[in-house]
């Protein structure tokens, strides 16, 4: 293999898996193109040379550095011709597609037609690739979220308060569901599990009738609106509530170690299996092994397990 390229969706961890994959093939000698702005770069063929020099002192960066988008031309069968027809111009023989979801079904119709070795990095804030233990980027959006809120719950115990705290994920409760045991918070709500509004009121009467003065509830952006609950607690209860809406700087920021070390092992295991001559795979790390998983499955919808985690949550702040 003389030519790959990369292309990325962002998240914190991203850049250090670029690094990985550039400087791996470069120990190879393999030629290395950045595609720019994701798949609309693809089409539009804005590819960009990597060299190791290129990737200096990305490791520590949240983002990409290739910047990225959310295609609509890549949804579209010219869409896909284009951006084929442009790594073949290119010489390009395999293609790593580092991103969540939406990027790795992409990777796998481009793989499908046969003409190009792809391999996908999984690396998405939801952490909901199927078969895949942690993508990239989800423990630094977890690790954020739960630093606000400790200073959310500064106030919410100094003043007696009840916070909700809306966190990132359209279709998964992951992150929720980490910062709320992590946080120790009192209730959450997740898109993959019913959740009954009244009753979790009756609680926090109960609750402020024994004594306990201040609630942290963390919700799913999915699943509802912070400000949609809070007016219902107050409804119910009387009681007053203030809203935290964490929005999008979950996504960025530094990536911590674990992001950084997982990004680094899984960039070089792409090259590693591209080179082997697979295709239409993504790699992951399992039980502390590197390991490969068919496309197919990764961009199947994950089934998030909450029932045993949510027990805990409950339990632990009864
Ligand atoms: O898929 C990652 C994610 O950050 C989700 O948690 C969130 O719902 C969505 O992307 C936001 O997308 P955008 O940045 O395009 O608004």
């Amino acid at each position: 293999m003389k030519k790959i390229a990369i292309i990325t969706r962002d998240c914190a961890g991203v850049n250090a898996a670029i690094r990985s994959v550039v400087r791996t093939a470069c120990g190879y000698k393999i030629e290395v193109v950045g595609v720019l702005k994701g798949y609309d770069g693809l089409i539009d063929g804005k590819f960009i040379q990597l060299n190791r020099g290129s990737v200096s002192g990305i490791i520590n960066l949240g983002g990409t550095i290739l910047k990225t988008s959310r295609s609509k031309r890549f949804l579209t069968d010219s869409g896909q011709k284009q951006a084929v027809k442009n790594l073949h111009e290119y010489k390009i023989e395999g293609l790593i597609v580092i991103g969540g979801n939406g990027s790795l079904s992409g990777a796998h119709n481009l793989a499908t037609q046969g003409k190009i070795a792809v391999v996908g990095i999984p690396a998405t804030i939801d952490n909901d690739i199927t078969d895949v233990d942690l993508a990239i980027g989800a423990d630094t959006a977890v690790n954020v979220a739960l630093d606000a809120l400790d200073k959310i719950r500064d106030t919410a115990t100094s003043l007696e308060r009840i916070f909700v705290v809306e966190v990132m994920g359209r279709e998964s409760g992951y992150i929720a569901m980490q910062v709320a045991l992590a946080g120790g918070c009192e209730e959450v709500l997740l898109p993959e599990k019913e959740s009954d509004i009244e009753v979790m009121c009756k609680e926090i009467k109960q609750g402020n009738a024994k004594g306990k003065s201040s609630w942290i509830i963390i919700v799913a952006e999915g699943k509802a609106k912070a400000h949609d609950i809070a007016r219902l607690i107050t409804r119910n209860t009387g009681f007053e509530t203030r809203v935290t809406v964490l929005g999008h700087i979950q996504r960025g920021g530094h990536p911590t170690a674990v992001d950084r070390i997982l990004a680094s092992q899984l960039g070089n295991y792409a090259v590693e299996v591209l080179r082997d001559g697979q295709t239409d795979i993504c790699v992951s790390m399992k039980n502390d092994k590197l390991v490969t998983i068919p496309l197919s499955v990764a961009i199947q919808p994950k089934k998030i397990k909450v029932a045993e985690t949510y027990k805990l949550i409950k339990l632990l702040t009864k």
